[in-house]
């Protein structure tokens, strides 16, 4: 497999470094980590449309780095409001949380187009350019209009809206046309791209279905989707999972909390993640059974997240009204039955609580890779502990052996915490085990990566010139 590293251009909202009071770091996250080696090697450009300018202008990046001047109420009005106020929550099925206002729409037009900009600015003859997520959907085909002889690439990291809620967006049919600017758009599993297929039969788009994706000729060229499955950095997880000083640590965390059964759950605090409802269905299960109560402990690291939005703000205070209320029903001076850690935990720390853990609760109500169950099936050295997943996360397409619930089933939902949480591990469980350990082996995010862009350059070679359709 051949990439044209030396021409590619990164397009995405978050910056790869950021700003500390140790100095500029790396950010966190896989894609990050899997997308570092290939800009180091091509010395391109990455676009952080949303990033802080002073970081990412910083002279001892190893490749270069570009910032978008906005006016904070514009950035403001793109990020909180058109991204995380509409097509978050549309994405994720909770149309009732969306608000549509036509100054944040007016405000994600202009950020795209400025991005869209500062690429064709500095990409240069024939490159190729990735854009990442919803918070960019614009930009593939306004970069089109400036700069036919590119390749772009585009990503969306999120599920894919179902077609019913998509078309209350007043502005569906231009983000599907921004998207279709894009030579190749990856989702994350078919499922997302049959209903990108109902999106385009609900807009009248004329598209060819094939066995892997979608082909939607535009004059010239051709836009094609596919699923791209992205995983983790699974060696960089394992190898936290051997080291010495993370075992230790674990053991430590163990013997902290009793000795007993250890439940984890890790997520950003998101309405979708169903943290709140995950919360109520352990305080259930606690109220019912004398030997949750006496053995059985919820760590919930709970990462707060987007904070300008009301709606993320009203979460943050249920689900510490929650715990407060667990804590107070059934807590006692030796026993606290929930840990709530409202903050980011480093990978070391986070891979101690993956060893510690005898299972992962991981029950959003919608959700795309979740990558939380990736990294806790990676981490661990042996096939044991039990991964409870939601089945409405892309991620249970890609995990089948995981032990998959339905996190709007209240029953449902508690009875299998109570399962993961005490009953005793069979040969069953081992063998789902290591058959989700092979299957996280295989989907690593460098693969994710490097596969992508050979795909990308290779529909690209296919289709120039496109035949007419
Ligand atoms: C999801 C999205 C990313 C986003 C991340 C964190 O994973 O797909 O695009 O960066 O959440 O959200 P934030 O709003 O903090 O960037």
């Amino acid at each position: 497999m051949k990439t044209r590293s030396p021409r590619l251009v990164i397009v995405s909202a978050r910056a790869p470094f950021v700003r500390t009071p140790n100095g500029i770091v790396r950010a966190p996250g896989g894609l990050i980590s899997a997308l570092l080696p290939l800009m180091r090697r091509s010395r391109g450009t990455w676009i952080a449309a949303g990033a802080d300018r002073d970081a990412c202008e910083a002279s001892e990046l190893p490749f270069r780095v570009r910032a978008l001047s906005l006016p904070s109420e514009t950035r403001a009005a793109w990020y909180a409001g058109a991204s995380n106020g509409a097509l978050w929550p549309l994405s994720h099925g909770f149309v009732e949380v969306c608000r549509f206002r036509a100054e944040q729409a007016r405000a994600y037009f202009e950020v795209c187009r400025a991005a869209a900009e500062v690429a064709a600015e500095h990409a240069p003859p024939g490159a190729v350019v990735w854009i990442h997520d919803y918070q960019l959907a614009l930009v593939p085909a306004l970069l089109r209009a400036r700069r036919p002889d590119l390749t772009i690439g585009f990503f969306w990291h999120i599920p894919w809206p179902v077609a019913e809620n998509l078309r209350v967006l007043p502005w569906a049919s231009e983000l599907v046309e921004g998207l279709l600017g894009a030579d190749l758009v990856g989702l994350h599993v078919p499922r997302y791209v049959r209903a990108f297929r109902d999106t385009l039969d609900e807009l009248g788009v004329a598209h060819v279905n094939e066995e892997e994706g979608i082909v939607v000729p535009r004059g010239a060229r051709h836009a094609r989707i596919e699923a791209w499955p992205i995983g983790i950095d699974v060696e960089g997880w394992a190898s936290l999972g051997r080291d010495e000083t993370v075992a230790a640590e674990a053991a430590h965390i163990t013997s902290e909390l009793g000795g007993g059964r250890v439940l984890l759950s890790v997520d950003r605090m998101d309405y979708a993640k169903g943290i709140v409802e995950r919360l109520e269905a352990f305080e259930r299960l606690l109220e019912q059974s004398s030997e949750v109560r006496e053995r059985v402990t919820l760590v919930q690291i709970g990462v707060p997240s987007r904070e300008t939005v009301a709606a993320y703000r009203d979460l943050r205070q249920r689900i510490e009204a929650t715990v407060g209320r667990i804590q107070g029903r059934f807590g006692g001076p030796r026993r606290k039955p929930v840990h709530l850690f409202a903050r980011t935990l480093d990978a070391h720390e986070l891979a101690a609580y993956y060893l510690a853990a005898d299972a992962a609760i991981v029950t959003p109500k919608r959700d795309g890779m979740n990558l939380v169950a990736f990294e806790y099936i990676a981490t661990r050295p042996r096939p044991n502990g039990r991964l409870l997943l939601s089945m409405t996360a892309g991620a249970a397409d890609v995990l089948p052996e995981a032990h998959l619930v339905n996190p709007y089933d209240e029953e449902g939902l508690g009875s299998a915490i109570g399962h993961v949480a005490l009953a005793p591990e069979t040969a069953s469980d081992s063998t789902r085990m290591a058959a989700l350990k092979a299957r996280v082996s295989r989907l690593s995010v460098e693969t994710w990566a490097s596969g992508f862009l050979a795909r990308l350059e290779q529909v690209t070679q296919e289709h120039a010139p496109a035949q007419a359709q």
